[in-house]
């Protein structure tokens, strides 16, 4: 007999500053169909995902709030499992970056790289805000733009004309905590020197599983010049320390792909199983899915500090876009920055699980949630279509037998023409073209609602012919709500019963 193909799969870890958003569910319902695809023919799939729980908004919000970060991860990490299960992602093991084993792993790959050379430090002046006591990340300090003069812009890049820069060239900068004007002050910090990857990253680029906008993306980044990659923050900081150093901590950008790692372990060391899937390439398959926002630091930081600590690679990264409510961007202002909880209580979870496959594919196009839509696309394709099917046939059965299903099909040689559109709804799924796979099931379910129409049974008299009629629509049917499982895992469940 074959083994099993194995396949890690991820998500990308959800902060643990904020409750899981409409946003976030695009990446984790997209993820859960292919697992749930993957599993169903016969894959041995493990899905991972932990909380990313460091950093400085996790600290920041945690003061606010009067209560230790700790305290602050414990409780959202209880919210977003909750979230999650509610829509049906169905996790193997899901964990936290604050953990013992992250914190082994980070501080073991960490040795690994600055044995091997790619560790340098180098001084560097940062902007401080004295009366907070702290260096302020780029995103806590807003001036005038560089290039344009935009006020009230971010220390990286400018909403207003695109420009990317270092914090201490705005003009006029404040720190977004204390209103304050920082000073610039001198600190050591640690640097992953991703220049020494750059042609191992072409390489890598053109052989992995990419979608093709990603790869163009990265080949522009790797015709430029790589710059090193500061991995320290100094205290305070909610992360692990750096070994041997008291006030330097490790950047949650640095360990949180570690996450991935180390909550496989924890997943393994319970269930026997996939231990060693991160040795070697030959032990199996690992997929990260992401959003399109966070593939500089999945496909050129995380490739080049695995390959530097020894650890094999991700065979494939997958990119999709954002998700825009009416056609724009989220926004809290304006009503369309809706969290999972909040949709919850309107509207059924897999409702949502079935517009957006219907609407994802393999690219990293934005999709679009509008609620008129999403209303007519259920009335229409599941009640309409679906739904309508069943209850027709059933009625027919209670009406002429009793509900009992007949022996025989009415027309065999038409349901085995039917059951051949599977192969290619599996194809789609697995090519990740999900919006293709509903289209093909809709054509199918038409042609079931076709074949009831054509054989006309409320105006036959002959029972049996009847029954066998409504027996072969309703074995349509559960084919249909097979094939529709991995985005609507609740309906099986519930066509079982
Ligand atoms: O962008 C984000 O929301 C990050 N928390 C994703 C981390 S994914 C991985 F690298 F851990
Ligand atoms: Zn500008």
């Amino acid at each position: 007999m074959k083994a099993k193909n194995k396949i890690l799969v991820t998500s990308a870890l959800p902060y643990a500053n904020g409750p899981i958003h409409l946003g976030h569910l695009v990446e984790y319902i997209q993820t859960d169909i292919w697992v749930r695809f993957k599993k169903s023919t016969g894959n041995d799939v493990v899905y991972i995902c932990a909380d990313d729980a460091h950093g400085t908004p996790i600290m920041l919000k945690a003061k606010e709030q009067g209560i230790s970060p700790e305290t602050l991860i414990t409780k959202m990490k209880k919210n977003h499992e909750k979230d999650f299960e509610s829509f049906f992602i169905n996790f193997d093991h899901y964990s936290s970056t604050n953990s013992e084993k992250n914190k082994e792993l980070c501080e073991e790959i960490f040795l690994k790289l600055k044995k091997n050379k790619f560790i340098s430090q180098k001084n560097i002046s940062q902007f401080y805000d004295d009366q907070e006591k702290m260096f302020l990340p780029d995103r806590y300090i807003k001036g005038e733009c560089p290039k344009c003069g935009a006020k009230e812009q971010y220390g990286d890049s400018c909403e207003n004309c695109g420009a990317t820069y270092s914090p201490t060239e705005l003009k006029n900068p404040l720190s977004v905590l204390s209103n304050t004007k920082p000073k610039t002050k001198d600190t050591t910090h640690f640097f992953f020197n991703l220049k020494n990857f750059k042609d191992y990253l072409i390489n890598w680029t053109a052989q992995n599983n990419l979608q093709p906008a990603i790869k163009n993306k990265l080949n522009e980044w790797l015709s430029d010049n790589l710059n090193d990659w500061d991995i320290t923050r100094d205290a305070p900081y909610f992360g692990f320390n750096i070994p041997g150093e008291k006030d330097k901590f490790f950047y949650v950008w640095m360990d949180a792909p570690i996450g991935y790692i180390a909550t496989l372990k924890e997943f393994s060391e319970k269930n026997k199983k996939f231990e060693d899937i991160w040795d070697n390439e030959d032990n199996g398959e690992i997929y990260h899915f992401i959003g399109k926002d966070i593939a500089y630091f999945h496909a050129l930081f995380w490739p080049s500090i695995l390959n530097g600590a020894g650890y094999r690679t991700p065979n494939g990264i997958f990119c999709h876009g954002f998700l825009t409510v009416d056609g724009k961007k989220m926004s809290k202002s304006r009503g369309t920055f809706i969290k999972a909880s909040d949709y919850l209580k309107y509207l059924d979870p897999e409702f949502l699980r079935y517009y957006f496959a219907s609407r994802l594919n393999d690219n990293i196009e934005d999709i679009d949630l509008n609620f008129d839509d999403l209303i007519s696309k259920i009335n229409s394709d599941l009640i309409g279509k679906l739904i309508n099917l069943a209850s027709r046939c059933s009625t027919f059965l209670e009406k002429n037998s009793n509900l009992m299903l007949s022996e025989q099909l009415d027309d065999a040689e038409q349901f085995k023409i039917f059951v051949k559109d599977i192969e290619k709804v599996k194809e789609l799924y697995s090519d990740r073209k999900f919006s293709n796979a509903i289209n093909k099931i809709m054509s199918m379910t038409d042609k079931a609602n076709q074949y009831i129409n054509e054989k006309k049974p409320w105006a036959v008299d002959d029972l049996n012919y009847v029954q066998k009629i409504a027996t072969q629509g309703l074995n349509y049917f559960r084919t249909l709500v097979i094939l529709l499982s991995p985005v609507m895992p609740d309906l099986l469940k519930h066509s079982e019963n």
